[in-house]
């Protein structure tokens, strides 16, 4: 016989909770464990809890119990991944299973927060235990004590559907929309709402089934809180899709970086996914960071993905600081961190990606631009490599599991525009990181992410030892949006825009030709026309394809001032100068470059944009001779 709880009797011993349980630890390998039942039965992916019996009692008679996930059943039998050290759990320790997949909390109050792969808080964690969780504790992701004004918009009677908005609060500066749970099948009625400030766990709405022969199944009353749980494994509008209530579009908008190389030669549409490979130390991170704080996206979720412990607390303690370059507020404001160390357990790094991508599918369903970037996905890959070898699966390539390809996929697959059963159109783009040992982008994780995103930013080690920076290859790397965003370019930034930006890559890439050449015959060996060309090619790259990020005014360059920039910069590569030798082209190129950075440092006033200069005004100006004999 169980023993009656009360607050009076001794806590249970270490025996009697393994004598009561009816699921029990068979086996403890690592971070695994092997599970039996006696009853009920154990499902894919549930959560469960795992006592660890053997540790004292805290004072309210409790054990750490250690969140576990299903990955393998086999009958009564089932492996479990622990999300934390399994020291001290052993043979017949009791495991409480939820039926409930891996899920997060999806509700006001997430902006600004920095979690970890299971959505634990850490900011408070922090405050009550220091940086580190101690093993056991998962206090609730989102903050019960907050009130949040709800104003229905909706009444007793309305009849929704699943994703339904019923009312909204107002986060921050974003009206946050309370709708209808996700998973809801069928019509339902709302039965009461009331409305006023409340925590996220109040019930601010009941709704009922709607039966066929359309009465209200009074009965089977759901509560409606400002709050929804939701498996970060399953894509969000997935039931929404399928029911065709909400409607996947065509990415044929930009997400505009203000990063000129970005924007400009390798764009990346709103909705759409790109990969950012680089060596070690080529700046992916600090690339990462200027998308992050300078993209027009209404709302970033940053995933850190077990890189060094010490870069995810500079991200954390370096991002609240940060202002908002379009409101003045605190970059935090829109934001949403989502980090693991390598020093986390592998699981909790595994499940980062997801809790990240499932808050940001969360904002899109509002009609929201939002953009989850993942640095880095390597050792995202690197974790389910890890979690795979423990399984004991069968390795593919690398030792990477055989489903590499497929699960990279079915991330990168979550980005999209969708709109939503309101008609609000939301998207979510999806920027990733990989960290190819040595440099080589021939590796698994770089292979399946590139056949996966449409547009690859690729770092290379040469032009981040130059300084070059954002050190991304323009040689190597390739948007498919360029294509796709055409229609749209031509309107926003001129007919002749795609045209124009393939020509000066051509230049660029003549520009390395000649370079190449040169470092074999010397400059004798080219000619003055391909010297010019030369000069041209380093021009776009010293004044356009590289950008300060440590000058205030060049670290952004909004979309209408590129438009000014890569016109003038356009005009004057594709103008012709006469030259008398290589040495007076060299001394113009230089002198030219000099002017044009300094374009590119003057901020434009009320009154003036420097950009509004010609080609013509300005090789006048460096070369001092008047417009009109400009050679
Ligand atoms: N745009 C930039 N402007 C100026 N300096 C930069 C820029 N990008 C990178 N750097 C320099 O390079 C260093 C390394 O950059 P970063 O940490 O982003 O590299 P990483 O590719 O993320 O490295 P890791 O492989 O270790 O994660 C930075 O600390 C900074 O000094
Ligand atoms: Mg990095």
């Amino acid at each position: 016989m169980p023993r009656r709880e009360s607050p009076y009797a001794p806590p249970k011993t270490a025996d009697d909770l393994r004598a009561e349980a009816v699921v029990r630890v068979t086996a403890v390998r690592d971070s695994f464990v092997t599970i039996e039942a006696t009853g009920g039965h154990i499902m894919m992916n549930e959560v469960g809890y795992v006592t660890v019996a053997g540790d004292p009692p805290d004072d309210r008679g409790r054990r750490p119990e250690l969140k576990a996930e299903v990955l393998r059943v086999r009958g009564r039998e089932a492996d479990m991944q622990v999300f934390e050290s399994t020291q001290g759990v052993t043979v017949g320790d009791p495991v409480r299973l939820t039926g409930r997949m891996l899920s997060v909390s999806l509700g006001p109050g997430l902006l600004g927060k920095v979690f970890d792969g299971l959505q634990n808080p850490l900011a408070s964690l922090a405050r009550d235990h220091g940086f580190f969780l101690p093993r056991g504790m998962y206090p609730p992701p989102l903050d019960r004590a907050v009130k949040w004004q709800f104003t229905p918009s909706v009444g007793i009677g309305t009849r929704l559907l699943a994703g339904d908005t019923v009312g909204t609060v107002q986060e921050g500066r974003f009206p946050h929309k309370i709708m209808v749970p996700f998973d809801t099948i069928g019509p339902v009625q709302v039965t009461w709402i009331q409305e006023g400030p409340f925590s996220i766990d109040t019930v601010v709405a009941r709704i009922a089934p709607v039966r066929a022969d359309g009465t209200v199944a009074e009965a089977q009353e759901r509560p409606v809180t400002l709050a929804q749980p939701w498996a970060v494994r399953r894509p969000l509008p997935d039931a929404l899709l399928r029911s065709r209530r909400a409607e996947r579009l065509y990415p044929d908008r930009p997400l505009t970086t203000t990063l000129r190389l970005i924007d400009t030669f390798f764009p990346i549409a709103l909705g759409g996914t790109a990969c950012i490979p680089g060596p070690f130390g080529a700046g992916k991170t600090v690339l990462q960071g200027l998308i992050a704080r300078y993209s027009t996206a209404d709302i970033v979720v940053i995933v850190a993905c077990g890189e060094r412990a010490g870069e995810v607390v500079e991200t954390i303690e370096e991002f609240p600081q940060l202002r908002d370059p379009r409101t003045g507020g605190s970059l935090m404001d829109r934001t949403v961190i989502v980090c693991n160390t390598s020093s986390m357990p592998v699981a909790a790094r595994e499940s980062s990606i997801y809790t990240g991508i499932t808050i940001g599918e969360y904002y899109r369903q509002m009609g929201y631009n939002t953009l989850v970037i993942a640095d880095s996905t390597s050792r995202w890959a690197q974790a389910m490599r890890e979690t795979s070898g423990r399984m004991e699966e069968i390795p593919g390539e690398e030792a990477f599991p055989a489903y590499l390809d497929s699960a990279i996929k079915s991330v990168y697959e979550r980005a999209g525009v969708i709109r939503a059963p309101d008609g609000a159109v939301g998207s979510l783009t999806m920027i990733g990181t990989v960290s190819p040992a040595g440099g080589n982008f021939e590796e698994p994780v770089t292979q399946a992410t590139l056949s996966t995103v449409k547009a690859f930013l690729g770092l290379s080690a040469d032009r981040a030892y130059r300084r070059a920076y954002p050190a991304v290859d323009p040689l190597i790397s390739w948007s498919r949006y360029r294509a796709q965003l055409a229609e749209w370019a031509a309107e926003a930034l001129g007919p002749g825009w795609n045209a124009r930006v393939d020509r000066l890559q051509h230049v660029l890439e003549e520009g390395d030709r000649i370079q190449q050449m040169m470092q074999v015959t010397g400059e004798e060996g080219v000619t003055l026309d391909d010297f010019v060309t030369f000069e041209k090619a380093r021009l776009v790259d010293l004044v356009y394809l590289q950008q300060d990020a440590f000058d205030p005014v060049d670290v952004s360059m909004s979309l209408e001032r590129q438009k000014k920039s890569f016109g003038l910069l356009a005009d004057l590569v594709e103008r012709d100068y006469r030259f008398a030798d290589k040495d007076q082209a060299r001394d113009a190129f230089t002198k030219l470059i000099a002017a044009y950075r300094n374009l590119n440092y003057t901020a434009p006033t009320a009154a003036e944009e420097p950009f509004d200069i010609t080609a013509e005004a300005l090789v006048a100006r460096v070369t001092g001779t008047a417009p009109a004999e400009a050679a």
